[in-house]
């Protein structure tokens, strides 16, 4: 990209019904690659180096108005009377200092910015008053034909209504994008007259800069399929495809293996470190952030996540959690929103994580429960043990202190705390605080004392998690 002296600004069509998407969402707000079409156009256009943009709105203003969050103009163009109509509108809030301005539509998703740059540059510091995308179709029934000078330049865009046998033959295109010397367009813009229908057509532009002298330049776009707009459901697939193509292109240029791009799909904002492996069947969508050197899938789908360094996510579903370094997870593991994972973490089968923050080298590696719980460093917790957070009215917490081991089948009864160092027995239902150190089993669980036989070694005796120790006959009436 040549470096710009110049301010550009863009106007974004985006008015239009698109009555073919048969659809009550409006056009530019179906989503490709995890974000509205329209996002990407302006993406595009922030690429190439066009911060400020206006989006003409009409049909679905409100819901297109509040997708944009502020981050570009808008103008309301009511009723639509045509694309020199809406360039009009767009034009009474245009920034006016801008010296160039770029017209697009919010149905040309897969332009790249590389396309809005060649335009500025073919204006050539404003000698020509317009530069125009054309592309060559095999079938360019229904678009405005371009009509070529002897010099190269564009001498006419005939609208297909107004086209005679000869013209339709033209198999060059006039794509609907174009760059302005912006002084010009705002004198010429009104010295449109509308056509027969009485809609005003931005393409009689072409016909008034050639009457004032002024060159028209032909930039030929790179890629006809990433030229057209997008008119219906068809076309929003196979656009979809292409880019998810592009970016899976885009990460294992820098550095991720993608083992096989046709059963992955990455949506355009997630970001990928290096060495990072996505195996087959994998969705990584919204906001998600994998670290260098982790393993994703196979059959892994991932939405607004962290994943840290070297860990491993396997058949799993993890949904607005934070997964640390070296972490193991899955197959057949649930990461619901809030979920944080410490290092080293073993979360396997079946096992289920919302609203919970679980410390360094804690292992839940069987079907289980943890909710709304906060769980320490080195915990074991059994297969089979939930946190019963929920009172029916309210969510309740359950601290596990570091180093615990929560036996199989436990039932821990929010809201409640096992101590440091603490274990519970199989199938205890936890209903009161259990101190540091202490053990206890049975529902409700209650507090009993270890006997250990002289004879044994130490450790014989001691309750492990999973294994309930035999209470004695003393601790049945606490
Ligand atoms: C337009 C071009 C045609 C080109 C084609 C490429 C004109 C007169 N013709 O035709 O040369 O080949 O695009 O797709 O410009 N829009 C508004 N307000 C309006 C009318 C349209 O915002 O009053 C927006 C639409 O939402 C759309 C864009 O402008 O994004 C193009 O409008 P559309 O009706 O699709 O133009 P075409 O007739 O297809
Ligand atoms: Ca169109």
């Amino acid at each position: 990209m040549s470096a710009q002296l110049t301010a550009p600004a863009a106007i974004v069509l985006a008015a239009g019904q698109g009555t073919r998407m048969r659809s009550r969402i409006p056009k530019v707000l179906h989503p490709l690659a995890g974000r509205p079409m329209l996002e990407h156009v302006l993406d595009a256009l922030r690429e190439a180096g066009i911060e400020r943009a206006i989006v003409v709105t009409g049909h679905g203003a409100d819901a297109v108005e509040a997708a944009l969050e502020g981050r570009a103009t808008t103008a309301r163009q009511e009723p639509q009377r045509g694309t020199a109509d809406a360039v009009r509108v767009a034009l009474e809030v245009a920034p006016p200092d801008a010296t160039e301005l770029i017209v697009t539509m919010g149905d040309v998703p897969l332009q790249p910015p590389e396309l809005y740059a060649a335009l500025l540059d073919a204006l050539n510091g404003g000698s020509a008053a317009i530069a125009l995308t054309a592309v060559r179709l095999d079938d360019p029934a229904g678009y405005g034909r371009v009509l070529r000078a002897a010099d190269g330049g564009a001498s006419a865009i005939v609208e297909e209504p107004d086209a005679d046998d000869a013209t339709r033959a033209v198999g060059e295109v006039n794509v609907g994008i174009y760059a302005f010397d912006a002084g010009w367009l705002r004198d010429a813009i009104g010295r449109v007259s509308p056509s027969a229908s009485g809609e005003f057509y931005l393409t009689d532009l072409v016909g008034l800069a050639v009457a004032d002298g002024r060159p028209v330049e032909i930039v030929v776009a790179p890629d006809a399929a990433d030229a057209v707009g997008i008119n219906h459901r068809v076309a929003l697939s196979v656009a979809e495809e292409r880019m998810r193509r592009r970016i899976n292109e885009r990460h294992m240029r820098n550095g991720v293996t993608i083992v096989d791009p046709s059963t992955t799909r990455i949506d355009a904002a997630v970001e990928i470190g290096q060495d990072a492996r996505i195996e087959p069947g994998t969705t990584l969508e919204g906001a998600t952030v994998i670290a260098q050197d982790a393993v994703i899938g196979p059959n892994a789908h991932l939405r607004d996540s962290r994943i840290g360094p070297r860990s491993h996510v396997w058949a799993s579903v993890v949904e607005e959690s934070t997964v640390a370094e070296d972490v193991e997870i899955g197959p057949f593991a649930h990461l619901r929103p809030g979920a944080e994972i410490g290092a080293r973490c073993r979360i396997g089968n079946f096992a289920e994580v919302k609203k919970t923050r679980i410390g360094a080298g804690t292992q839940q590696h069987h079907f289980s429960y943890l909710g709304d719980a906060e769980i320490g460093e080195n915990v074991n917790v059994g297969a089979g043990s939930v946190t019963a957070n929920f009172d029916g009215t309210k969510k309740h917490r359950t601290i596990i202190e570091d180093g615990a081991s929560i036996g199989v089948d436990t039932m821990m009864v929010a809201p409640v705390t096992i101590g440091e160092g603490a274990t519970t027995g199989a199938g205890a239902v936890v209903t009161r605080d259990v101190a540091p150190g202490k053990t206890v089993v049975g529902m409700p669980a209650r507090a009993i004392e270890i006997r250990r036989r002289r004879s044994a070694p130490a450790e014989a005796g001691e309750p492990r998690a999973g294994q309930a120790p035999v209470p004695s006959g003393a601790d049945r009436n606490p």
